[in-house]
């Protein structure tokens, strides 16, 4: 760390968390706490705490907590080291400077060198784009896109043009030495000429630029298109490929930058929703079409750190897959990182258009919106695709399975591995069983534990909120709650047994102390969740504790049964599709039924009173 205890104490001390959070989180009072929209998940109803007399927030939805510190670098993408400085500055708190080590401080300054190249380069593009008589080629281009001047400033759009050292001058009249420029990728070394010659040219000429931005709007890296010849231009030499990018440096990892994500990070959250989208035209042209939830991955596959990215934004992802084999291959990569992070995500399927940006021009931007709605759910599509690759005779069955089964391996949530087995049975008109039992030989048991071999231990294992809420009224009221539980199906609750376990014991008298002690060693991930939940404060009244969990039973209820008709439905397609009369019928009974309970449901849970303290987000 490189600020003492005491200073980061006195920081944190001096910061009124309230005031702070209050300036992006719209707040109200509730008793000691303050509650408000979690920005760190999308939800309608408040279940973000802020508790300012103990200096810490806390959402009951997603369960995302800390301190003023953490606030600051969570929503703003700072370092530790960042965000106190930030904090110290507003509360007026001098930090020491500690000494930093020699390599400590080579890093530092390297990496703030590369920020001042970058920077300097890209307000050089853009002004040549905006004013500059060279910058007539990309103003050309950039009006033939329908990219209005608005969008470009709004995107820090630039151009470079045709040439081999506009860049290199600008850098040296800067005094920024060329040697920064190599390291940024933005200059490159030829052969010199004789002593004196510093010997580099500009990398990016004649290409639109399209400067990539991180969390705090500083430019790392660039992508550049290639401008096309005009009509009848003589065959020059190779211009090089249609998009030119920055290498990775030390500021600017490739795998992790989305591109518009500064901008998007608001609209998703507002929205609840991102649109994952292949090219920067793609998301510029969203975003002047209204869609600003856009980001793009810039030609590279999805990883984990996207995913992180977006995690912590919005739980529902609309992405865009290529109708062909490498497409489906890149959804049944994507789809168990998204799973991972619990994120439901949808396919896009734009039709005759190439792209969204190709999809805007041609059909606008309501037509767009619609297409969102028609949205295919992922695992339904990859499903269905391997299908329709392989066929529907009786050959081709094996073949399906062998590809599904793989598939449904992969899957991380058992919860999501049962969806996706009961519509390859649908598609396959086999007993889910069937699947099941080619999928997961051993009951899934084996499967579970060699996961667990691979990958260390969660620290904390993540309930859904609405069982959060569940545990907390049944730690609190064991005796009021468990009798509730007594009837319903366990497969609502929790698809793991251990919790069910947990919850049995806890609900007929066993003390919390030596419940949470006993799994300190099977599932200390558990442990540490139950000992989070416990600590949450307040108490409960009888006829609170029995109306939240009569709440959380029937929305837990109400997920169970709008799994079972999107399964129905995914059954009666298949039976449509093969011309099974008697199974389809009897599908569309059970469909009904399950309707008819939806809505019994939901009138039950619109008739429950609101507990007297109600329980923030139930
Ligand atoms: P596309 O070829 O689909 O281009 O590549 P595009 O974004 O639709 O651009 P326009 O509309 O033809 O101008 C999608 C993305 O893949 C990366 C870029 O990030 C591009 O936006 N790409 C593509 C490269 O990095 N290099 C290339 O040579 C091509
Ligand atoms: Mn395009």
């Amino acid at each position: 760390m490189a600020f003492p205890k005491e200073s980061v104490e006195e920081v944190r001390a001096r910061t009124d968390i309230a005031a702070l959070i209050g300036q992006t989180v719209a707040l109200k009072r509730n008793g000691s706490a303050l509650v408000g929209l979690c920005p760190f998940h999308n939800e309608k109803s408040p279940s973000f705490n802020v508790i300012p007399h103990k200096g810490f927030f806390h959402c009951f939805g997603c369960g995302t907590s800390g301190d003023a510190i953490t606030f600051v670098m969570k929503t703003r993408g700072l370092t530790f080291v960042e965000a106190v400085k930030d904090l110290a500055q507003a509360a007026g708190v001098t930090l020491p400077e500690r000494d930093l080590t020699p390599e400590e401080k080579a890093r530092a300054t390297a990496r703030q060198d590369l920020y001042t190249v970058c920077e300097s380069a890209c307000a050089l593009f853009v002004k040549t784009l905006l004013v500059l008589p060279e910058g007539k080629p990309g103003r050309d281009y950039l009006e033939k896109r329908g990219v209005t001047t608005e969008t470009a400033q709004k995107y820090r759009i630039g151009f470079a043009p045709d040439g081999w050292d506009r860049l290199d001058r600008h850098l040296r009249t800067q005094r920024i030495p060329p040697q920064l420029g190599v390291q940024a990728g933005l200059l490159k070394r030829r052969e010199t000429r004789g002593p004196g010659d510093e010997g580099v040219y500009d990398v990016f000429r004649n290409r639109l630029i399209f400067p990539i931005l991180d969390d705090r709007d500083r430019p790392i890296a660039f992508g550049g298109r290639l401008l096309p010849d005009p009509p009848g231009a003589p065959p020059g030499k190779d211009p090089g490929p249609k998009y030119l990018n920055s290498p990775e440096s030390p500021i600017y990892k490739k795998g992790e930058v989305l591109y518009g994500l500064s901008w998007a990070r608001a609209q998703a959250q507002r929205k609840g929703r991102l649109i994952l989208v292949e090219g920067y035209f793609d998301a510029v042209s969203l975003w002047q079409a209204g869609f600003g939830e856009a980001v793009a991955t810039c030609g590279t596959a999805l990883t984990e750190r996207h995913v992180e990215r977006i995690q912590s934004h919005t739980r529902k992802v609309y992405a865009l897959f290529d109708s062909d084999a490498a497409g489906l291959r890149a959804a049944q990569k994507s789809l168990p990182l998204l799973q991972a992070a619990q994120i439901s995500a949808f396919r896009l399927d734009l039709g005759a258009s190439k792209d969204p940006d190709e999809y805007i021009q041609r059909n606008g931007a309501a037509a767009f919106e619609t297409l969102l709605g028609a949205g295919e759910d992922l695992i339904q599509m990859v499903v269905r695709r391997i299908v329709e690759e392989e066929g529907r005779d009786s050959a081709a069955k094996d073949r399906v399975l062998n590809r599904a089964v793989e598939f449904l391996r992969d899957l991380p949530s058992v919860g999501v591995r049962e969806t996706a087995t009961l519509y390859v049975a649908g598609l396959l008109n086999l007993r889910a069983d069937e699947v099941r039992a080619r999928a997961f030989p051993s009951g899934g048991r084996s499967i579970e534990s060699a996961e667990s071999a691979r990958t260390p231990a969660p620290e904390r294992w993540v309930p859904p909120k609405e069982l959060s809420h569940l545990l907390w009224a049944l730690i609190r009221r064991p005796q009021d709650v468990w009798p509730l539980l007594a009837n319903i199906d366990p497969d609502w609750i929790c698809e793991r047994e251990d919790v069910l376990a947990a919850m049995h014991r806890l609900g007929t008298g066993a003390p919390f102390a030596d419940v949470v002690g006993d799994l300190d060693t099977t599932a200390p991930d558990l442990a540490r969740t139950l000992r989070a939940i416990a600590a949450i404060e307040g108490t409960i009244k009888e006829e609170d504790a029995i109306i939240t969990a009569t709440d959380v039973i029937l929305r837990m209820e109400r997920t169970a049964v709008e799994a079972k008709i999107r399964e129905q439905s995914a059954m009666i397609a298949a039976c449509g599709k093969s011309g099974d009369k008697s199974s389809y019928r009897d599908n569309l009974i059970a469909l009904s039924g399950l309707n008819a309970r939806r809505q019994e449901i939901n009138a039950a849970l619109s008739r429950l009173p609101r507990p007297s303290r109600p329980l923030r987000d139930t």
